[in-house]
């Protein structure tokens, strides 16, 4: 096992310093890279793991572009030593990871699984002896099958069986990580598992889609709790959503309805009864017919979810511009992460999503690095003092592997350029950003894209697993470097 050198990082995600002389960053800043378990582990039978949703999702034909699955992923479970090098050479000072349900718990109830958090243990040690500051996220979309087929998110206690999840990773990890995120988009887990069926467990039903949004808010609330019994207190706590930036499509006002709509079943679902402790009226309103919320929400889940964070993790890739049914035009787009004749938004069927003017990524989500200001200052505005940590962002291109061997995504290094430099404008205006997470340190499975989309600074071979830092892993290295854009 690694010695940790006593100058290793303490594991926290500072407060801004100064800013670097010449950048708008300041000094301290996170500068990180994001992956999530199921995409890049594999050794998906080892160690006493068990099916998550996602290997019997992927394993259905018919969810997963070309029948992928994450069996295999980039094998980081058995090459993470390579991995942290990587990171490494980039000179990360950060790397978000999450831990999978599945090897630590694997039944989603009883004691933890040593060899499961032996992993994690060995992952964790590997970056602080590199001076990298961990950030674990508890969930990324693994749930285990065995409380999936218990009714998964959609049943009240799989919230409490998330909070015991947390305690027993806190427990065992709690004195290497110092920072810890509890749900990463849970937008996604109830909307896209449970409303569209894009995602696992590939449900279709507005009513579920809700119940699990409620049910991961609360399973996030008693989380901190357990976190927070478990952890010291320098400890810090957070959750990573990827809240839309909202754009009408015209100045009319049904447009502007367009966007109140969205923002509540889309953002305000999650800000409210986390930073707010309470549901908004309007999202009550417009779904009343598709759910009982009375019944839902139990006296005292708001108080459990509305438990304080300690640094709000957001998530942004690109904006979400909505109309009415009657300002339609042609070209209403399919959603994000997949195509589905299901709406991930109940209660909003009269609503029309629209694709942004401008060029697209390979995902053909549009670039539009001012979308990640507004969100930032809006989040600054409506909850000021909530330091933000941009805990994902990036975008995937058709990366080929050229002649000479090296990867040559300039429409990469131009999409962050953008966006870093969107970040260093919310700073400027005032917003507490300290950490910013390049989504992806390498090529993974996709979901339900597989392997078809790549997303990394780091390009991945699936026949020889090899590693090839692209051209934009050498860009964003010289970017932390400098501690900002030049
Ligand atoms: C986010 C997910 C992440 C990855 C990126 C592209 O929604 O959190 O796992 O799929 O999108």
């Amino acid at each position: 096992m690694t010695v940790v050198p006593a100058q290793s990082t303490s594991g926290l995600i500072p407060a801004p310093r100064a800013a670097v002389p010449g950048s708008t960053f300041p000094a301290g800043f996170a500068w990180g890279a994001a992956t999530a378990a199921y995409q890049i582990e594999g050794a998906v039978t080892e160690d006493g793991r068990t099916p998550s949703i996602w290997d019997v999702f992927s394993h259905t034909p018919g969810k997963v572009v070309n029948g992928d699955n994450g069996d295999t992923a980039v094998d980081h479970y058995h090459r993470f030593r390579e991995d942290v090098r990587l990171m490494a050479d980039l000179g990360l000072t950060s790397y978000r990871f999450s831990l999978a349900w599945p090897r630590i718990q694997p039944t989603g109830r009883g004691p933890a699984v040593e060899r499961g958090l032996d992993f994690y243990r060995a992952l964790t040690d590997e970056l602080l002896a590199h001076g990298i500051t961990p950030v674990a996220t508890l969930y990324h979309w693994d749930l285990p099958q065995h409380l999936e087929d218990l009714g998964g998110w959609t049943v009240r206690d799989t919230s409490y069986r998330f909070a015991e999840y947390a305690a027993l990773a806190a427990e065992a990890l709690g004195d290497r990580i110092g920072t810890w995120t509890t749900l990463n988009e849970p937008w996604c887990s109830a909307f896209l598992g449970y409303g569209s069926g894009v995602h696992a467990p590939g449900h279709t039903s507005p009513a579920e889609a809700l119940k699990a949004a409620h049910h991961l808010n609360l399973g996030h609330g008693l989380a901190v709790g357990a976190l927070r019994a478990a952890l010291p207190a320098s400890a810090q706590i957070a959750l990573s959503l990827n809240l839309h930036q909202v754009r009408p499509l015209t100045g009319d006002a049904s447009d502007a309805d367009a966007v109140r709509q969205i923002d509540a079943v889309g953002n305000r679902i999650f800000t409210g009864p986390v930073l707010r402790g309470a549901y908004p009226a309007d999202l009550l309103e417009d779904t009343v017919h598709l759910v009982d919320w009375d019944a839902l929400v139990q006296p005292g889940d708001l108080d459990e979810i509305s438990r304080p964070i300690d640094l709000l993790g957001i998530n942004y890739y690109t904006p979400t511009v909505v109309s009415s049914r009657e300002n339609a035009e042609a070209g209403a787009r399919s959603d994000v992460h997949g195509a589905s004749e299901h709406s991930p938004w109940p209660g909003a069927d009269d609503i029309v999503f629209h694709q942004a003017p401008g060029a697209v990524t390979a995902m053909d989500w549009p670039i539009d690095a001012t979308g990640l200001t507004d969100l930032l200052l809006d989040v600054h505005q409506a909850h000021p003092g909530l330091p933000m940590l941009v805990t994902e962002n990036g975008a995937a291109f058709d990366d080929e592997v050229g002649p000479d061997g090296t990867v040559d995504d300039s429409d990469r290094i131009a999409y962050l350029h953008d966006h870093l430099g969107a970040v260093a404008r919310a700073i400027e205006a005032g917003a507490d950003v300290r950490g910013y997470y390049l989504w992806s340190l390498m090529d993974n499975f996709e979901w339900a894209h597989g392997y078809a989309k790549r997303f990394g600074a780091v390009h991945v071979d699936y026949q020889t697993l090899v590693r090839t830092p692209k051209a934009s892993a050498k860009w964003y290295s010289e970017v932390i470097r400098r501690g900002g854009l030049a």
